[in-house]
């Protein structure tokens, strides 16, 4: 973005960000709509070491991932012996939180129906303050938490991320160092952390900081009778017969090493999915032992999900794209992506509007 279209996007997003708060007042009052009826808990199978309340629960000194639980019987360990030039993914995950933030999952999420959780990296602060002055406003309701998930920052941005925490206090950062290629260790710190901090949660959103998000409409599609129920379930854009790129010129470049297959199994794309809760234990338990491959979508929800038995249904409300939409589309949809800071003030207006008349 060019300085004009800076200062431009500044004047909009202030004069935005005041409409933002009025709307608040009406969100607010619409978060005291009928609350759907409660879920009974989900039981969860036993833990070895159940994280405490708060004061947080002591820090991991443990590096490795968990093995996979005994029970049920799981996929046999990728063949042995290996060729070495194969990176697994335990070779490079590091396990644990700087900043846990068990806070921001009362009881465990047992109360919650949604937790979203958004990729974001350390130097991307104005992106994560248009979402906590817009769509992230949901967090005040009881039932939904949210907070965005970093890797290791850099040294040089390490005060920025202590003073933006010390204020919001939303800021889950882990201890693999954030970089691009890191994408897919940021979605198991992700995973790591719901299963430690929020493991009865029903849902999780996997969403990152370039989006908007229609959390009333998510609330509605994730209770809605067929769905309220699922287990082992990702919902989203589900693409199929995706190949593997290989030619070593493109930002998507995966090598036979990373990936062998010629197809990609289906799998749903990166920029918003929902997860159902008990699915986030077995897929983090079961990433140790694949490949490492850099495409997290593919990775998470393609290879392991299909590894596991995890459903991937497609829904076309996840855009997961940029659209120039209308206020009705906004209200119908669940995810938009590719949103710059003043397009989320615009996004939210058009959520928020009453006047036009949408047919649902
Ligand atoms: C770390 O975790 C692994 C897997 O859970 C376990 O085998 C190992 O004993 C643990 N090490 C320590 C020091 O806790
Ligand atoms: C994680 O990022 C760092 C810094 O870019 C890089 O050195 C490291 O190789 C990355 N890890 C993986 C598994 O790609
Ligand atoms: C979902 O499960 C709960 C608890 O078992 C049950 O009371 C409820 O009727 C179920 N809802 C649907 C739509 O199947």
């Amino acid at each position: 973005m060019g300085v004009l279209g800076a200062a431009g996007a500044l004047r909009r997003s202030h004069a935005a960000a005041l409409a933002a708060l009025g709307a608040l007042l009406l969100l607010l009052l619409a978060s005291r709509a009928p609350a759907p009826p409660p879920r009974r808990p989900r039981p969860l199978p036993p833990r070895t070491t159940p994280p405490s309340p708060l004061p947080p629960p002591a820090r991991r000194t443990n590096t490795t991932l968990p093995p996979p639980p005994t029970h049920p019987p799981t996929h046999p360990p990728s063949p042995t012996p290996r060729d070495p030039r194969i990176i697994l993914t335990r070779d490079v995950y590091v396990a644990g939180h700087e900043r846990p933030h068990p806070e921001l999952c009362p009881a465990l999420g047992a109360r919650l129906q949604l937790l979203v959780l958004i990729t974001s990296a350390p130097s991307h602060a104005s992106a994560r303050d248009a979402v906590r002055l817009t769509w992230g406003h949901y967090a005040s309701r009881s039932d939904v938490a949210l907070a965005f998930v970093l890797g290791s920052p850099p040294a040089s941005l390490r005060s920025a991320i202590d003073a933006e925490d010390a204020l919001y206090g939303d800021l889950i950062v882990g201890r693999s160092i954030d970089s691009y290629s890191n994408l897919t260790l940021k979605t198991l710190s992700m995973l790591e952390w719901a299963d430690t901090y929020c493991p009865r949660a029903p849902r999780l959103l996997k969403t990152d900081d370039d989006m908007f998000i229609n959390i009333p409409r998510l609330l509605r599609f994730a209770t809605a009778p067929g769905r309220v129920n699922a287990t082992r379930t990702i919902w989203g854009k589900v693409v199929k017969k995706s190949y593997p790129k290989r030619t070593t010129k493109s930002k998507y470049y995966v090598s036979p090493l990373q990936f062998p297959g010629k197809v990609f199994p289906d799998f749903a794309t990166g920029p918003a999915y929902l997860v159902s809760g008990d699915s986030i234990r077995v897929l983090l338990a079961a990433a140790g032992g694949e490949r490492y491959l850099r495409l997290e979508d593919v990775f998470v929800t393609g290879v392991l999900a299909t590894r596991l038995k995890i459903a991937r249904l497609h829904s076309p409300e996840f855009y997961n794209r940029k659209v120039a939409l209308h206020p009705c589309a906004v209200q119908r949809g669940i995810a938009i992506h590719m949103v710059r800071y003043h397009e989320q003030f615009d996004l939210w207006r058009k959520l928020l509007d009453g006047k036009t008349k949408c047919t649902s």
